[in-house]
């Protein structure tokens, strides 16, 4: 049974934690973003993530994406961030473009495929991918502390939908030249995908995926309320 103090504080906590799932992005990637003119931006629910992007409907949509990580510190080895034409926000079939610091300090940015078999650890090599992406580019920022990438994407309008845009986002700690190895298998990790609307900035989880609770829960609440949050978001 929950105490009316409880219900209180649980009611206080869960507005806090809707407050600081759609909080706005922070101070050094809001200034990035005024750089390259970029107007939208959120917080992700998953690796502390963070997305800016424009969006231009002609006749195919056009996408400036901004995808960064506060990195540098961690040894983070590679940054991907992608499209999905598919029915859900998953991995397999995602169009990516990955960023990888290399050993000797450069970065190296290119397009992949995400398969199938790339889900049970097969390689993934840079492709072709069908959709056109201009002005790819990875950055790392000495002063911010940020790993970025940034693009300028054309998606045919037929397979993809500005109101719902499946994307994909990931950290990795291992590379082999232009491969990037499989990311921690956590479940936090398989959680980074959403259906976004870029005109409205809202997202949601696919399925029973529920991100923005779970990123929250993860990092800003003790076990104890984690786990009640998260019964009560299962029973629901
Ligand atoms: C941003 O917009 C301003 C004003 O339109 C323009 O002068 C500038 O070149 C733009 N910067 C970029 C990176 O596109
Ligand atoms: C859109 O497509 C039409 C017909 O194919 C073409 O005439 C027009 O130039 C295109 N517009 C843009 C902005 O690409
Ligand atoms: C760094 O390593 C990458 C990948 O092996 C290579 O493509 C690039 O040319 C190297 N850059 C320099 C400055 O040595
Ligand atoms: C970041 O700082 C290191 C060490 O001071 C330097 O070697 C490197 O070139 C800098 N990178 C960028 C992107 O400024
Ligand atoms: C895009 O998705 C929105 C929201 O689901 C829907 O209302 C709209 O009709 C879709 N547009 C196209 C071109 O399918």
């Amino acid at each position: 049974m929950v105490s009316s103090t409880q219900a209180v504080t649980l009611t206080l906590a869960l507005s806090l934690l809707f407050t600081i799932a759609y909080s706005s992005c922070s101070d050094p990637f809001r200034l990035m973003l005024q750089k390259r003119n970029i107007t939208n931006c959120k917080k992700l629910a998953t690796i502390e993530a963070e997305f800016g992007w424009n969006y231009y409907i002609q006749n195919k949509t056009q996408i400036d994406i901004f995808f960064g990580v506060r990195g540098m510190e961690e040894n983070t080895r590679w940054l991907a961030w992608g499209v999905n034409p598919g029915s859900e926000a998953q991995m397999v079939d995602t169009r990516a473009i990955i960023g990888i610091r290399q050993p000797n300090g450069s970065l190296s940015v290119g397009t992949y495929m995400i398969t199938s078999t790339t889900k049970i650890g097969c390689q993934l090599e840079p492709s072709v991918i069908d959709v056109e992406v201009k002005n790819k580019e990875a950055q790392l920022s000495n002063t911010s502390g940020y790993f970025t990438i940034s693009a300028t994407l054309l998606l045919p309008t037929e397979a993809y939908n500005v109101s719902r845009l499946n994307h994909v986002w990931q950290v990795g700690y291992s590379a082999d030249g232009l491969e990037p190895k499989m990311h921690p298998a956590t479940l936090q990790n398989f959680d980074s995908a959403e259906t976004i609307d870029l005109i409205t900035g809202k997202s949601h989880g696919t399925g029973h995926h529920r991100p923005h609770f779970r990123m929250v829960i993860t990092r800003r609440t003790n076990l104890s309320l984690r786990l009640f949050l998260r019964s009560q978001i299962q029973t629901n």
